[in-house]
C-alpha cells in the first residue's frame, strides 16, 4: 500500500494535503462535503487579538485562472476562536490543526501564538507574517528579513508547539527571508501567500477591489510558487509547507519535488470544495505510476 504520511517537526502526518488558512473556515462547512478527518491537517482562518470585520467590499475579483482577496483577516478575535470554535473543531476533526496567526505588532502574534500553543488541539503555529492586506501597499513583517527574523525570535520563545512562519512572495529574495527566519528560531516555513494584484472595472474606471489592491492566488501562481519553494528549499535546514496554485494530484507531488514536506492548498477550495479529497485518493495511483512507494521520499528529490 502507498505510504503517503509526511513528519512535519515530529508530527505524523497520514498524508501532505492540508487546506490553506483563509479557504476553509474552521472546517465547518466542508464537513458536510465529506469526512475531513481524511486530511492531512488544515490551517484555520487567520487569528488576530481582537475580532476584525476587515476591509470594505468588494474585497473579491475574479481573475483568469484565479482570484484576488483583499479579506482584511476578517475573524472572531483569539478569545472566540479558543473559547468556541476550537472545541467545536474537536466534535468533527480528531487530528492536531495548524492554528494560522496573524497581526499588526510583534506583541500581537506574541499574544495569539502563546495562548493558541497551549491549545491541546493545535499541532503547528503558523504565523502570518505575510498578509497583503493590512497595510495600503502590501508591506508587512515578510517584506524584510529583520522584521520577519524579530517576529519570528518573539513567538519563538513563547510557543509550545512548532512555529511556521508563512513568506510572501512579494519580495526580491525570498531565501534571504526564510534565512533570516530559520536563524531566528522558526522551526519551518509556510510559502508562499499571494501575489500583489489588481483589477480594474472599466465601466466605473475604478479599481474592482474597494482597497484598491489584494492577494491574487490560483492556478495561475503554481509556476511562482514552485520556483519560491525551490530556490527555500535550497537555502534553508527546515522543513517547508509548499503553496500557491495547488489544484492536483500532480502539483502535490511537483511540490514535493521540489522540497516541500507538506503541500497546502487554497483558492481551489472555492472553486471545487471536494478537491483536497480528490488529491488524496489520485495520489496513490500516481505514486504507483511513478514507482514511488513513499511519498516522504521524494522531499526534494529535483534539488
Ligand atoms: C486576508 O484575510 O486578507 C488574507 C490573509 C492573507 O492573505 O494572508
Amino acid at each position: 500500500m502507498a505510504d503517503m504520511s509526511v513528519t512535519l517537526c515530529g508530527l505524523k502526518l497520514d498524508n501532505p494535503v492540508i487546506p490553506a488558512s483563509g479557504v476553509f473556515g474552521y472546517g465547518a462547512e466542508f464537513k458536510d462535503f465529506y469526512d475531513i478527518n481524511i486530511l492531512g491537517s488544515f490551517s484555520f482562518k487567520g487569528t488576530t487579538k481582537e475580532p476584525r470585520f476587515g476591509n470594505p467590499t468588494p474585497r473579491i475579483a475574479e481573475c483568469c485562472c484565479g482570484m484576488i482577496n483583499s479579506i482584511g483577516l476578517q475573524n472572531p478575535g483569539i478569545e472566540a476562536v479558543i473559547s468556541e470554535e476550537l472545541p467545536n473543531i474537536s466534535t468533527y476533526f480528531k487530528k492536531p490543526v495548524i492554528a494560522n496567526v496573524g497581526g499588526y505588532s510583534v506583541s500581537e502574534f506574541v499574544y495569539c501564538a502563546e495562548m493558541l500553543s497551549e491549545a491541546p488541539q493545535v499541532g503547528i503555529i503558523e504565523v502570518n507574517i505575510s498578509c497583503p492586506n493590512i497595510h495600503r501597499g502590501g508591506a508587512n513583517f515578510a517584506s524584510d528579513p529583520k522584521s520577519a527574523a524579530e517576529v519570528t525570535a518573539a513567538v519563538r520563545k513563547v510557543s509550545k508547539k512548532p512555529i511556521f512562519i508563512k513568506l510572501s512572495p512579494n519580495v526580491t529574495s525570498i531565501a534571504d527571508v526564510a534565512r533570516a527566519c530559520e536563524d531566528a528560531g522558526a522551526d519551518g516555513l509556510s510559502l508562499i501567500n499571494t501575489l500583489l494584484g489588481m483589477r480594474i472595472d472599466i465601466k466605473r474606471a475604478r479599481p474592482v477591489i474597494a482597497n484598491k489592491a489584494g492577494g491574487f492566488s490560483g492556478r495561475a501562481i503554481f509556476p511562482v510558487a514552485l520556483r519560491m519553494v525551490y530556490d527555500t528549499a535550497a537555502a534553508v535546514k527546515i522543513p517547508i509547507m509548499g503553496m500557491g496554485g495547488v489544484a492536483t494530484a500532480k502539483d502535490v507531488i511537483e511540490m514535493m519535488m521540489a522540497g516541500a514536506t507538506a503541500v497546502q492548498i487554497g483558492a481551489e477550495n472555492l472553486r471545487n470544495p471536494f478537491v483536497c479529497k480528490e488529491i488524496i485518493e489520485e495520489l496513490p495511483s500516481l505514486m504507483a505510476e511513478l514507482n514511488i512507494e513513499r511519498l516522504a521520499d521524494i522531499i526534494g528529490i529535483a534539488q
